[in-house]
């Protein structure tokens, strides 16, 4: 049996593990090459200017280097948010769900947020790469007042953080490491799509003009939300819009 090996280069502080894996990356670094920070001062988030906190988590990044063009990874998204699903199961044994895109749910709230960058080199073609960025919360802590309704965390206690981690490592990087067969053949979209928890539910989607409310139908092969509202039938894309679960007050 192929065991796989990787590097981990480990950061007690860092700025970003993404900003620090692109520069590996555009240096020739080898693929599946791992940055962990302790913590991150400007953990980025998905969206322009967004943060992600920080303390007492997860921050890693891995180096990918696709054979395909970076255009068509659009899925490495996705099997993404399914290969730390998996991982979270198996080494936490918690009850996560997926929030399309990629947000990982716990509780109610985001424990997790994934943000999949490309790191390209116009002097240096051959060093394209794409860097998967992942933050899970893991440790009792105060978050800040702009989150703290809508992130959670899994109450690690302080003496299994580090054997947590190293596990949560090891099986994500085992999952990232097939993307090139999981995204040729797509089957992993089966298990996102029993796993996504906006699937029959009704959402208000931000992003296309004025808010508007639709019930989501499914996902389709290529990772668009597939929506019915007044509209009629919509493929919505990842980046162009963002939904919200309508909860019944
Ligand atoms: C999101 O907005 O949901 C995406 C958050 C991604 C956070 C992770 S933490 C490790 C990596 N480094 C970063 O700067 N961001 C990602």
């Amino acid at each position: 049996m192929n065991r796989l090996k990787f590097n981990v280069i480990h950061f007690d502080e860092l700025d970003s593990t993404n900003t620090k894996a692109k520069e590996l990356a555009l240096a020739d670094t080898e693929e599946f090459t791992v940055v962990i920070a302790d913590r991150q001062t400007i953990g980025r988030g998905r969206g322009i200017g967004r943060k992600f906190f920080s303390e007492g988590g997860l921050y890693m990044s891995v180096i990918l280097r696709p054979d395909m063009p970076l255009e068509d990874l659009s899925l490495i998204t996705l099997y993404t948010a399914v290969c730390v699903h998996k991982a979270i199961g198996k080494v936490l044994n918690a009850d996560v769900s997926i929030k399309w895109v990629n947000d990982i749910m716990y509780k109610g709230g985001k424990v997790c947020g994934i943000l999949c960058e490309s790191s390209e080199s116009n002097s240096n073609p051959g060093s394209s790469a794409i860097v998967v960025g992942i933050g899970i919360n893991l440790r009792a802590t105060e978050f800040p007042e702009e989150i703290a309704g809508i992130a959670s965390c899994f109450d690690v206690p302080d003496s299994k953080v580090e054997s947590v981690k190293q596990k949560l490592v090891k099986y994500i990087v085992k999952g990232l490491s097939k993307y090139n067969r999981a995204l040729a053949d797509r089957k992993f979209l089966t298990y996102y799509r029993m796993n996504c928890n906006v699937i029959d539910k009704q959402v208000n989607i931000t992003g296309r003009g004025e808010d508007y409310v639709g019930v989501v139908l499914g996902v389709s092969d290529n990772g668009e939300l597939m929506v019915f509202s007044n509209r009629g039938a919509e493929l919505l894309s990842y980046g162009e819009v963002s939904v919200r679960e309508l909860v019944e007050q």
